[in-house]
């Protein structure tokens, strides 16, 4: 069993343990609440009266064609960008209070020009952790990724499946309670995009609430257990992911589940 495998398995035993907590209703963070959203840019209306409400417990996957606004819906509920009308709250609070819960990674993933475990050791003293607690949160976050052998490697010259592993490490490392992941497989072959599957599943186990976004299928189904599903910016399901794939409710879901829809 690779050493991945034996700490998920591990965190895995920890989190059965504690299966209530993770699965309870209460977390300092959720409910994310998304009413009548709106974002526009040039004219343009890009993401269009959306509204959700995202509880504990699910792995939510944001679904849609390319350019249907899965990369702006996470940038608004993350904070990085301002609805134009609408509001998005995080237990009652802005993005910008919520900010110490949360992280995000990105489609295209930014790292420093610096070694891997300085990425990482930068993220939490970024968030005020003392330097002593740092090492072992980092060393931990590496191991967790498959990384350790990797530690003093420039991050900028890792894989890009390393990189992307690297970048949801630095988010995961800050122990948010909520990891928002956008794309975190685009262009990644089957292995390093399972070996990604494996630890998203791993840090939602042990949980931290993951919204994420895709548009690939079969790693939607493999993960999700809620479906957001998006086109040309308007939320036009919020469903059950089996419900979901079995019998979407729009003629536009089934045509993505079937391969048929573009932008
Ligand atoms: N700042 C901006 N100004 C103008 N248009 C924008 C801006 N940001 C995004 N868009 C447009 O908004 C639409 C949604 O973009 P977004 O990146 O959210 O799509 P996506 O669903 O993440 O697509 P992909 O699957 O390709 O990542 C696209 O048509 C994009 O060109
Ligand atoms: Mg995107």
């Amino acid at each position: 069993m690779s050493r991945t495998a034996t700490i998920i398995k591990e965190r895995d035993a920890a989190v059965n343990q504690d299966a209530p907590a993770q699965y309870g209703l209460s977390s300092p963070v959720l409910p994310l609440i998304a009413s009548d959203v709106g974002y526009l840019a040039n004219g343009q209306r890009l993401i269009d009266r959306v509204s959700f409400t995202l509880r504990p417990g699910p792995c939510t996957m944001i679904l849609g064609p390319n350019g249907a606004g899965k990369s702006l819906l996470l940038r608004l509920c993350h904070g990085l960008i301002e609805p134009s009308h609408g509001s998005i709250t995080w237990r009652g609070q802005s993005p910008a209070r919520a900010h110490r819960w949360l992280a995000m990674a990105f489609q295209k993933p930014v790292l420093l020009r610096r070694s891997a475990a300085a990425n990482l050791d930068y993220a939490l003293a970024v968030k005020g952790v003392p330097r002593r607690s740092r090492r072992p949160r980092v060393a931990e976050a590496l191991e967790h990724a498959g990384l350790a052998h990797l530690a003093n490697r420039p991050a900028r010259v890792l894989s890009s499946g390393e990189q992307q592993r690297l970048a949801i490490a630095r988010a995961w490392v800050t122990q948010p309670k909520v990891l928002l992941l956008d794309e975190p497989t685009a262009n990644l072959d089957p292995i390093a995009t399972h070996a990604i599957e494996m630890l998203i599943q791993a840090i939602h186990s042990a949980g931290t609430c993951i919204i994420m976004s895709t548009h690939d299928l079969a790693q939607a189904r493999r993960l999700s257990d809620e479906v957001l599903f998006l086109h040309k910016g308007r939320l036009l399901e919020h469903t059950p992911a089996e419900e979901f794939f079995e019998c979407p409710r729009t003629e536009q879901a089934a045509a993505f589940i079937a391969g048929e829809l573009f932008y």
